[in-house]
């Protein structure tokens, strides 16, 4: 069956292995790998049908919520009402963590990476303890779902159960596995892989929503009467997980999906910008951009599509559920990769392949009503991408501790030069909290400190 669907879709090469040429092992693996495989789909991606393609046509740039109505009066009565959702517990959060640790040069999920300044917590810990700083406050569980990928999943879920879960409930985490694809070679044919399985990349963040759907999750939540979904991705420790102005603001403009923005440092940054088309919201990828978009001025000579996504959006679970209810409706994005592969003789050799992934923020055109909301960089977003540089475990270390010396600083207790500083969030969450601790504090910071 398996064999023939493959012979007619023009991987003969594959379906051979599945009858007398391959090893019994070798079947094993490549019946699993397409498990769950919608072939069809993939055929027509090689015959480059349901791809991404750039949007045509005058693009203005987003309407933005600016950073400083935070501090407005009118900002009360979002926060108020997002402090109301979580009370009543109408608010999941939801960390996309299917990519490993690759870039930072280590071979384990990215989650597990000691990221904070002090103690070096690693990212999965300081999110935990986010969230359960949280449910201190608000007195409900903040159900946390975390998308891992067939490459990491047992490690996560490892790393978990042997840290006690971080002092949340076991209950309260929800795995869910994203689905694969078989990469291609620019000829469309599948590849076999070192393993003698076939050579497969996960479907991208995108995937996200159907795997939501197919695991079960979406109808989780539904049964515990979440509302709204908090998304982020797992490379940022500053994410203010489930800030109850931004919740405020997406649930009372009866917005679908909404997104963070910081403005762009350079026409360059490596962030996809967040665009208006007539009244849809788009976002465009940062390698997607063609010259024109992305060095466009305003009038005043400063970047016209200033408004940077950091990966961090509000989506409403029924939003999830009438775009997943036929299929996903995300595009295709194509992108070339180097694959190793072993060749005839068995000799290791690199070839150019192909992979294909959606990617979550797609959707955005596909929701009626969506708002952007600014924030400020040195307080939401510091990236760890890469080992040393832009976007690094050094420099968002290094934001970290920037950004808790402010916090000291406004309390009139200084903390001396080149010194790292941390709070646990379980310590204090943000500077309002800390405030209310403020007598505990030292008057003067002299050494690495940490308040836990
Ligand atoms: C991403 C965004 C970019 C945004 C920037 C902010 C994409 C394509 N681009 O760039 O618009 O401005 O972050 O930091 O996302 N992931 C999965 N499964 C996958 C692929 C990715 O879980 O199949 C997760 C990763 O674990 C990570 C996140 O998605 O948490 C981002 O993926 P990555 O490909 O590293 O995107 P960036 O280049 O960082």
């Amino acid at each position: 069956m398996l064999e023939q669907r493959l012979r007619n879709l023009g991987q003969d090469h594959i379906a051979r292995l599945l009858n007398s040429e391959g090893s019994p092992a070798t079947r094993q693996k490549i019946v699993r790998d397409l498990e769950g495989v919608d072939l069809e789909l993939v055929n027509s991606l090689i015959l480059a049908k349901g791809l991404y393609c750039p949007t045509r046509g005058e693009l203005e740039p987003a309407d933005v919520i600016p950073a400083t109505f935070a501090s407005s009066k009118e900002a009360v009565a979002s926060i108020e009402h997002g402090r109301e959702l979580l009370s009543r517990g109408k608010v999941a959060a939801l960390v996309v963590a299917g990519g490993q640790g690759s870039r930072l040069g280590i071979d384990a999920p990215k989650g597990v990476v000691g990221v904070t300044p002090v103690e070096g917590k690693s990212l999965f810990h300081l999110f935990a303890e986010k969230i359960l700083a949280l449910k201190n406050r608000f007195g409900r569980a903040i159900p946390w779902f975390i998308m891992t990928s067939r490459e990491n999943d047992s490690h996560t879920r490892e790393y978990f159960r042997e840290n006690g879960y971080f002092g949340l409930d076991n209950g309260e985490i929800h795995f869910f596995v994203q689905g694969m694809l078989p990469s291609i070679t620019e000829d469309g044919k599948f590849i076999i892989a070192g393993n003698g399985g076939l050579f497969m990349n996960p479907d991208g963040h995108g995937g996200t929503f159907m795997a939501l759907r197919r695991s079960g999750s979406l109808g989780m939540m539904k049964g515990l009467g979440i509302e709204e979904i908090f998304y982020f991705q797992v490379d940022n420790p500053l994410v203010k997980v489930c800030d109850p102005l931004f919740i405020g603001l997406h649930s009372l403009n009866r917005a679908q999906m909404s997104s963070k923005v910081v403005r762009k440092t350079t026409f360059e940054e490596k962030v996809g910008v967040i665009t208006r088309q007539g009244d849809k919201t788009l976002l465009l990828e940062y390698s997607d951009l063609d010259d024109a978009v992305r060095y466009a001025r305003d009038a005043a000579g400063n970047i016209l599509h200033w408004a940077g996504s950091i990966a961090i959006h509000l989506i409403r679970r029924d939003f999830v559920e009438s775009i997943t209810e036929h299929g996903s409706l995300l595009p295709f994005h194509r992108a070339r990769k180097r694959i190793t592969v072993s060749d005839a003789s068995g000799k290791m050799t690199e070839i150019e392949g192909i992979k294909f992934e959606t990617f979550l923020f797609d959707a955005l055109p596909l929701a009626d009503r969506s708002i952007t909301l600014e924030v400020l960089r040195e307080e939401e977003f510091a990236p760890v991408k890469n080992l040393t540089g832009v976007d690094s475990l050094e420099s968002s270390r290094h934001m970290q501790t920037s950004l808790y010396a402010s916090w000291l600083n406004r309390l009139g207790i200084e903390v001396g030069n080149g010194i790292s500083v941390e709070f646990s969030p379980l310590f204090a969450l943000d500077f309002e909290e800390l405030n209310l601790k403020a007598a505990l504090l030292p008057r003067a910071i002299e050494k690495d400190t940490y308040f836990g």
